[in-house]
């Protein structure tokens, strides 16, 4: 969380906070009736006990004690509509707003860059969607509630007091200041501890989420201990400064009421001084302790309020963040899949160091491109740039001679197909994966050719449902050969002019090796590709082989002129496949 957005100003958030009520203004509003009728009630009920006093235990007025119970009743059945309406509506507006912020969050989630993803843990991510969102929910509902609730009758209840007494009402709005100066200094306090929570609840979620997927390494390096310890610190944090937050809430409302007490002390003073009469101080009594409870109220709201402020923030913040950068605007038809690389040089992030140094590049339509090299090299850097994963700092790559910076993202996209080195599988059947995206208009019929072609239909069929089977999160319950295949399988069915593959290291046994080898042969035809290889066999086969090093294209040609020549690749070659 950027320092400067924890100070500005919290009104400035709030204000775009209600700018999401404003779809739902008509309960809005509503709620604000309610609200209205509650508050008037509560000034009735005070009103009634001065006739109930003056008239009916004192001078014994039968009709008197004859409508007072009526009203009493009236008094709270109109409570009970002001109260439901105030609730529920405001109930409903907090929660449409609460699914609404949390689309746009889900929606600005999908546009992000690559790099954002590189640098941010999902936890806190996740934590932002889930626990952030609902502190909103808190501020948006339960806060506007107490806020105008309680304020309309706090001003309904002080018009009354001075309707008996403006001296005393006076008296009582005199300590207001006071109390003002006091709740400024705990919100801003409150608002602190709130973003450090924020920030101490992403790291529970991180690592909770880590020694998740983690659980078969932590089970084998018996890392327990070290995730214990790990984790004990981040949740002691986390309460410490739930703690501290515990400690000026419950710190502030007592002092807030001792100087309202002050107050009513004061008032009770100067009521004797003014003489008046039992029903009248009855009923001045009665507002005032219900006044004090509305007060109350209204302090203890100020921690939520700080804590949906805070929470806001780091909403708002984030969805102000720089979508991917998309403003080329042509679109290509069919591309023919020619790829240039020009003096292309690229670093991660601005201050650090160049992973690719002055890359020039030509592929022509339908050629098959090895990329090989040492791990590190660069390799899948270089490729992910084609798809605009990242941008270049300097140079320029086309396709079919357009800048790729000029093509709209998703035409450029639409021209690539991607297996990527760990190949990532959705919680869904195995048919949806297949037909993943932009290819689920697709038809049975294609699906199942596409896995046929894979050679991923044999193991489909064994499974029990078929192509209906869920395959478990990431594919946990499909082997990596198996979900390798999918991969490739998804890819056929995209058809794309352009493939990128980056081929998994880990070995297969020789019989995966072999469907796999095959399937990728009818994946590759056709079209241009640009294979990260580790296998001899596909590496063999390619057109040109392009060998990398520290970033840098070091040598270019077909396999037996690599060899010939006795340099990078031949040496390369020698070290990993003198055993094939
Ligand atoms: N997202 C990233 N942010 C910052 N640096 C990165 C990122 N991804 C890779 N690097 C760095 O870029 C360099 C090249 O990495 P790259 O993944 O392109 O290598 P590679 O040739 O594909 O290796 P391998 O054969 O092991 O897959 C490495 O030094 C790596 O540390
Ligand atoms: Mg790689």
């Amino acid at each position: 969380m950027s320092e400067s957005l924890q100070n500005t100003d919290g009104v400035a958030v709030y204000r775009r906070l209600l700018r999401y009520v404003r779809p739902y203004l008509k309960a809005f509003f509503l709620a604000i009736l309610g609200m209205i009728l509650f508050a008037t009630t509560e000034a009735a009920f005070a009103r009634i006990i001065q006739p109930l006093f003056d008239d009916g235990f004192v001078k014994k007025d039968p009709t008197v004690l004859q409508w007072i119970p009526l009203v009493i009743v009236g008094i709270f059945a109109v409570r009970i509509v002001g109260s439901f309406l105030s609730d529920y509506c405001m109930a409903f507006v907090a929660r449409s707003v609460i699914r609404d912020l949390r689309k746009q969050l889900f929606t600005q989630l999908l546009r992000l860059p690559v790099s954002f993803y590189d640098t941010s843990s999902s936890g806190v991510l996740l934590s932002k969607m889930v626990y952030d969102v609902e502190q909103l929910a808190e501020a948006s509902s339960s806060v506007i509630t107490v806020l105008i609730r309680d304020s309309l009758t706090i001003i309904a209840l002080l018009m009354m007091l001075m309707y008996y007494s403006v001296w005393l009402t006076l008296i009582l709005i005199a300590v207001t200041p006071v109390l003002a100066g006091l709740v400024v200094y705990v919100s801003k306090r409150f608002r602190k501890l709130s973003h450090r929570i924020q920030k101490s609840m992403g790291n529970v979620s991180t690592v909770s989420e880590e020694i998740i997927e983690a659980n078969r390494e932590i089970k084998i390096f018996g890392g327990q201990d070290y995730e214990i310890r790990q984790f004990d610190e981040i949740n002691n944090h986390n309460r410490r400064q739930f703690l501290r937050l515990a400690v000026t809430n419950a710190l502030s409302s007592p002092v807030i009421q001792f100087i309202v007490a002050i107050a009513f002390a004061l008032m009770i003073f100067f009521a004797f001084r003014l003489e008046l009469k039992v029903g009248e101080f009855g009923s001045y009594l009665t507002a005032m302790l219900l006044l004090m409870q509305h007060a109350k109220r209204l302090t203890t709201i100020n921690a939520t309020l700080q804590r949906g402020i805070a929470a806001a923030q780091s909403v708002f913040d984030f969805l102000d963040r720089d979508p991917e950068i998309d403003d080329g605007n042509k679109l290509l038809d069919r591309a023919r899949g020619e790829i240039k690389y020009r003096q292309v040089n690229f670093a991660y992030t601005p201050q650090g160091e160049e992973i690719l140094h002055d890359i020039n590049l030509l592929i022509e339509p339908g050629q098959n491109v090895a990329f090989v090299g040492r791990s590190g090299a660069g390799k899948t850097t270089l490729v992910s740039l084609l798809p605009r994963f990242y941008d270049p700092d300097s140079g320029q790559i086309q396709l079919d001679g357009h800048d790729i910076r000029e093509l709209r993202l998703e035409s450029l996209r639409s021209h690539i197909a991607l297996v990527s080195q760990h190949v990532t599988l959705f919680n869904d059947t195995i048919a949806h994966n297949i037909a993943y995206g932009a290819l689920e208009s697709a038809t049975e019929e294609d699906v199942r050719r596409a896995a046929k072609a894979a050679h991923a239909l044999e193991f489909i069929e064994k499974l029990p449902e078929g192509m209906q089977t869920i395959v478990g999160e990431n594919g946990v319950l499909l082997s990596g050969g198996q979900r390798q295949r999918l991969a490739i399988a998804r890819a056929i069915l995209k058809d794309a002019p352009v493939l990128i593959l980056d081929e998994a290291t880990s070995a297969l046994d020789t019989e995966s090796e072999r469907f796999i080898q095959s399937a990728l042969e009818q994946l590759m035809q056709d079209r241009t590709t640009l294979v990260i290889a580790h296998r001899l066999s596909t590496i063999e086969q390619a057109d040109v082989i392009v060998v990398m090093d520290h970033g840098r294209i070091v040598e270019m040609g077909s396999h037996a002129e690599l060899l010939a020549k006795g340099g990078n690749y031949a040496a390369l070659h020698r070290m990993q496949f003198t055993e094939v």
